[in-house]
Protein backbone atom coordinates (compact mmCIF):
# COMPACT_ATOMS: atom_id res chain seq x y z
CA UNK A 1 0.00 0.00 0.00
CA UNK A 2 1.33 3.53 -0.91
CA UNK A 3 1.65 5.91 2.14
CA UNK A 4 -0.42 8.66 1.47
CA UNK A 5 2.33 11.87 2.08
CA UNK A 6 4.51 12.33 -0.51
CA UNK A 7 7.83 10.85 0.45
CA UNK A 8 11.24 10.80 -0.89
CA UNK A 9 13.56 7.65 -0.45
CA UNK A 10 17.43 8.33 -0.78
CA UNK A 11 19.54 5.07 -0.46
CA UNK A 12 23.36 5.22 -0.45
CA UNK A 13 26.19 3.24 0.04
CA UNK A 14 27.66 3.94 3.56
CA UNK A 15 26.63 5.72 6.29
CA UNK A 16 29.38 8.01 5.77
CA UNK A 17 27.40 8.76 2.74
CA UNK A 18 24.10 9.58 3.95
CA UNK A 19 25.59 12.02 6.08
CA UNK A 20 27.51 13.79 3.67
CA UNK A 21 23.72 13.78 1.57
CA UNK A 22 21.78 15.51 4.09
CA UNK A 23 24.45 17.78 5.48
CA UNK A 24 24.41 19.05 2.21
CA UNK A 25 20.63 19.07 2.24
CA UNK A 26 21.00 21.40 5.46
CA UNK A 27 23.52 23.29 3.80
CA UNK A 28 20.80 24.30 1.16
CA UNK A 29 18.08 24.65 3.42
CA UNK A 30 20.31 27.15 5.49
CA UNK A 31 21.10 29.23 2.51
CA UNK A 32 17.71 29.72 1.27
CA UNK A 33 16.53 30.47 4.63
CA UNK A 34 19.48 31.61 7.38
CA UNK A 35 16.22 31.37 9.95
CA UNK A 36 15.67 27.67 9.50
CA UNK A 37 14.44 26.40 13.06
CA UNK A 38 15.60 22.99 13.47
CA UNK A 39 14.70 19.90 15.28
CA UNK A 40 17.55 17.99 16.77
CA UNK A 41 18.21 14.61 17.32
CA UNK A 42 20.69 12.63 19.28
CA UNK A 43 21.84 9.22 19.15
CA UNK A 44 23.97 7.11 17.03
CA UNK A 45 23.48 7.98 13.84
CA UNK A 46 23.47 11.78 13.65
CA UNK A 47 27.15 11.54 14.76
CA UNK A 48 28.60 11.42 11.62
CA UNK A 49 26.17 14.26 9.99
CA UNK A 50 27.26 16.44 13.05
CA UNK A 51 30.76 16.03 11.95
CA UNK A 52 29.80 16.77 8.30
CA UNK A 53 28.04 19.97 9.27
CA UNK A 54 31.27 21.17 11.32
CA UNK A 55 33.17 20.15 8.77
CA UNK A 56 31.33 22.49 6.48
CA UNK A 57 30.87 25.65 8.73
CA UNK A 58 35.10 25.32 9.34
CA UNK A 59 35.28 25.47 5.48
CA UNK A 60 32.88 28.65 5.43
CA UNK A 61 30.16 26.76 3.43
CA UNK A 62 27.32 27.30 6.41
CA UNK A 63 26.18 29.23 8.97
CA UNK A 64 23.91 28.59 11.68
CA UNK A 65 24.08 32.54 12.97
CA UNK A 66 20.80 33.07 12.53
CA UNK A 67 19.22 29.58 12.70
CA UNK A 68 17.64 28.36 15.77
CA UNK A 69 17.54 24.87 17.27
CA UNK A 70 15.11 22.66 19.33
CA UNK A 71 16.47 19.26 21.34
CA UNK A 72 13.91 16.57 19.94
CA UNK A 73 14.42 14.84 23.57
CA UNK A 74 15.85 15.13 27.53
CA UNK A 75 16.31 12.00 29.48
CA UNK A 76 14.72 13.34 32.86
CA UNK A 77 15.54 13.55 36.21
CA UNK A 78 19.73 13.71 35.92
CA UNK A 79 22.26 16.47 37.28
CA UNK A 80 22.75 19.35 35.26
CA UNK A 81 26.57 18.43 34.68
CA UNK A 82 26.06 14.50 33.98
CA UNK A 83 27.64 13.90 30.48
CA UNK A 84 24.35 11.86 29.46
CA UNK A 85 22.24 14.57 29.25
CA UNK A 86 21.26 15.26 25.35
CA UNK A 87 21.65 18.64 26.06
CA UNK A 88 25.58 18.06 26.85
CA UNK A 89 25.63 15.82 23.68
CA UNK A 90 24.02 18.42 21.31
CA UNK A 91 26.90 20.54 22.85
CA UNK A 92 30.14 18.34 22.53
CA UNK A 93 29.09 17.34 19.26
CA UNK A 94 27.73 20.26 17.25
CA UNK A 95 26.86 23.63 18.90
CA UNK A 96 30.21 24.35 20.79
CA UNK A 97 31.89 23.79 16.99
CA UNK A 98 29.43 26.19 15.08
CA UNK A 99 28.09 29.41 15.19
CA UNK A 100 24.78 28.87 16.53
CA UNK A 101 23.97 32.03 18.60
CA UNK A 102 22.97 30.51 22.63
CA UNK A 103 20.12 32.49 22.71
CA UNK A 104 18.43 30.10 19.62
CA UNK A 105 19.84 27.28 21.36
CA UNK A 106 16.23 25.54 22.68
CA UNK A 107 16.91 22.89 25.67
CA UNK A 108 14.66 20.78 27.40
CA UNK A 109 15.44 21.01 30.90
CA UNK A 110 15.39 17.83 32.34
CA UNK A 111 16.18 18.71 35.81
CA UNK A 112 13.25 20.90 35.61
CA UNK A 113 11.34 20.35 39.17
CA UNK A 114 8.16 20.38 37.66
CA UNK A 115 8.80 18.77 34.42
CA UNK A 116 5.03 19.39 32.91
CA UNK A 117 5.44 22.70 33.45
CA UNK A 118 9.04 22.74 31.29
CA UNK A 119 6.75 20.55 28.77
CA UNK A 120 4.33 24.04 28.63
CA UNK A 121 6.68 26.06 28.09
CA UNK A 122 8.73 24.45 25.29
CA UNK A 123 5.96 24.26 23.43
CA UNK A 124 5.33 28.06 24.22
CA UNK A 125 8.63 28.44 23.08
CA UNK A 126 8.23 26.56 19.60
CA UNK A 127 5.14 28.35 18.74
CA UNK A 128 6.67 31.81 19.03
CA UNK A 129 9.60 30.26 16.87
CA UNK A 130 6.82 29.73 14.24
CA UNK A 131 7.08 25.80 14.65
CA UNK A 132 9.58 23.65 13.14
CA UNK A 133 10.98 23.94 8.99
CA UNK A 134 12.79 21.24 9.48
CA UNK A 135 12.69 18.07 11.66
CA UNK A 136 15.59 16.05 11.87
CA UNK A 137 14.60 12.61 12.99
CA UNK A 138 16.45 9.33 13.67
CA UNK A 139 14.17 6.13 15.06
CA UNK A 140 14.59 4.15 17.46
CA UNK A 141 14.37 -0.05 17.36
CA UNK A 142 10.74 0.07 18.15
CA UNK A 143 9.88 2.82 16.16
CA UNK A 144 9.71 5.33 18.69
CA UNK A 145 10.69 9.25 17.06
CA UNK A 146 12.13 11.77 19.45
CA UNK A 147 10.84 9.67 22.40
CA UNK A 148 7.19 9.18 21.27
CA UNK A 149 7.18 5.44 22.55
CA UNK A 150 5.04 3.28 21.57
CA UNK A 151 2.10 2.10 22.79
CA UNK A 152 -1.99 2.17 23.00
CA UNK A 153 -1.84 6.13 22.34
CA UNK A 154 0.00 9.11 21.52
CA UNK A 155 0.29 12.52 22.46
CA UNK A 156 0.47 15.22 20.52
CA UNK A 157 2.27 17.87 22.37
CA UNK A 158 5.35 17.69 24.15
CA UNK A 159 5.26 15.50 27.48
CA UNK A 160 6.86 13.35 30.13
CA UNK A 161 7.19 9.94 28.46
CA UNK A 162 7.91 6.81 30.05
CA UNK A 163 10.85 4.95 28.24
CA UNK A 164 10.45 1.40 27.46
CA UNK A 165 12.59 -1.68 28.45
CA UNK A 166 13.60 -1.93 25.06
CA UNK A 167 14.72 2.37 25.02
CA UNK A 168 16.94 2.23 28.37
CA UNK A 169 18.61 -0.88 27.07
CA UNK A 170 19.38 1.12 23.87
CA UNK A 171 20.68 4.44 26.21
CA UNK A 172 22.51 1.90 28.25
CA UNK A 173 26.00 2.99 26.86
CA UNK A 174 25.74 6.17 28.21
CA UNK A 175 25.70 4.96 31.61
CA UNK A 176 28.47 2.28 31.41
CA UNK A 177 25.95 -0.30 29.96
CA UNK A 178 23.97 -0.40 32.55
CA UNK A 179 20.02 -0.32 31.62
CA UNK A 180 19.12 0.14 35.58
CA UNK A 181 20.80 3.33 35.64
CA UNK A 182 19.01 4.88 32.34
CA UNK A 183 16.40 7.58 33.50
CA UNK A 184 12.71 5.80 33.36
CA UNK A 185 11.11 8.83 32.19
CA UNK A 186 12.77 11.75 29.38
CA UNK A 187 11.09 15.06 28.01
CA UNK A 188 9.71 14.61 24.25
CA UNK A 189 8.44 16.93 21.79
CA UNK A 190 5.46 15.35 20.61
CA UNK A 191 3.97 13.97 17.34
CA UNK A 192 2.29 17.28 16.41
CA UNK A 193 5.29 19.30 16.24
CA UNK A 194 6.95 16.72 14.36
CA UNK A 195 4.48 16.11 11.92
CA UNK A 196 3.80 20.09 11.06
CA UNK A 197 7.20 20.61 10.43
CA UNK A 198 7.44 21.81 7.25
CA UNK A 199 10.08 19.02 5.90
CA UNK A 200 11.01 16.41 8.35
CA UNK A 201 13.93 14.28 7.19
CA UNK A 202 14.01 10.77 8.64
CA UNK A 203 17.60 9.45 8.65
CA UNK A 204 18.12 5.66 9.70
CA UNK A 205 21.67 3.99 8.88
CA UNK A 206 22.43 -0.13 9.53
CA UNK A 207 20.97 -3.46 9.27
CA UNK A 208 19.55 -2.97 12.60
CA UNK A 209 16.90 -0.62 11.58
CA UNK A 210 15.74 -2.28 8.41
CA UNK A 211 12.74 -4.12 10.02
CA UNK A 212 11.64 -1.55 12.22
CA UNK A 213 11.90 0.84 8.91
CA UNK A 214 9.57 -1.64 7.12
CA UNK A 215 7.02 -1.11 9.76
CA UNK A 216 7.39 2.24 9.66
CA UNK A 217 6.79 3.20 6.07
CA UNK A 218 4.52 0.80 4.83
CA UNK A 219 3.32 -0.69 7.74
CA UNK A 220 -0.46 0.34 9.34
CA UNK A 221 -0.63 3.93 10.94
CA UNK A 222 -0.60 2.87 14.92
CA UNK A 223 0.69 3.76 18.15
CA UNK A 224 2.38 0.96 18.44
CA UNK A 225 5.01 2.52 15.85
CA UNK A 226 4.97 5.99 16.31
CA UNK A 227 7.30 6.73 13.23
CA UNK A 228 4.51 5.25 11.18
CA UNK A 229 2.69 8.56 11.76
CA UNK A 230 5.50 10.34 9.43
CA UNK A 231 3.30 8.68 6.52
CA UNK A 232 0.91 11.16 7.43
CA UNK A 233 3.72 13.90 6.48
CA UNK A 234 3.50 15.62 2.78
CA UNK A 235 7.52 16.65 2.39
CA UNK A 236 8.68 13.34 4.61
CA UNK A 237 12.28 12.63 2.91
CA UNK A 238 14.09 9.06 4.59
CA UNK A 239 17.91 8.18 3.96
CA UNK A 240 18.95 5.30 4.35
CA UNK A 241 22.32 3.16 3.85
CA UNK A 242 21.88 -0.01 2.25
CA UNK A 243 22.63 -2.43 5.25
CA UNK A 244 19.06 -0.12 6.48
CA UNK A 245 17.10 -0.86 3.17
CA UNK A 246 18.33 -4.50 4.16
CA UNK A 247 15.92 -6.95 2.27
CA UNK A 248 13.45 -3.69 2.12
CA UNK A 249 13.92 -3.12 -1.77
CA UNK A 250 10.59 -4.02 -3.26
CA UNK A 251 8.58 -3.15 -0.24
CA UNK A 252 10.23 0.54 -0.04
CA UNK A 253 10.13 1.30 -3.84
C1 LIG B 1 17.24 7.77 20.98
C2 LIG B 1 16.53 9.14 20.79
C3 LIG B 1 16.01 9.31 19.39
C4 LIG B 1 16.96 8.61 18.43
C5 LIG B 1 16.83 7.12 18.64
C6 LIG B 1 17.73 6.27 17.78
O1 LIG B 1 17.04 7.21 22.21
N1 LIG B 1 15.53 9.45 21.72
O2 LIG B 1 15.85 10.68 19.10
O3 LIG B 1 16.63 8.93 17.10
O4 LIG B 1 16.91 6.79 20.01
O5 LIG B 1 19.05 6.23 18.27
P1 LIG B 1 20.26 5.67 17.43
O6 LIG B 1 20.55 6.67 16.37
O7 LIG B 1 21.39 5.58 18.43
O8 LIG B 1 19.84 4.35 16.88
Amino acid sequence: MRPPGAQTLRVLPTAEAVAEAVAERLVEALARNPELVLALPTGRTPLLLYRHLVALHREGRVSFSRATAFQLDELLGLAPDHPARFAAYLTRHLFQHVDLAQERIQRLDGAAPDPEAECARYEDALAAAGGLDVALLGIGDNGHVAFNEPGPTLQARAHVAVLARQTREANAGLFAGEPSHVPTHALTLGMAALLQAREVHLVATGASKADILRAALRGPLTPQVPASFLQLHPRLSVWLDTAALGQNEAALS
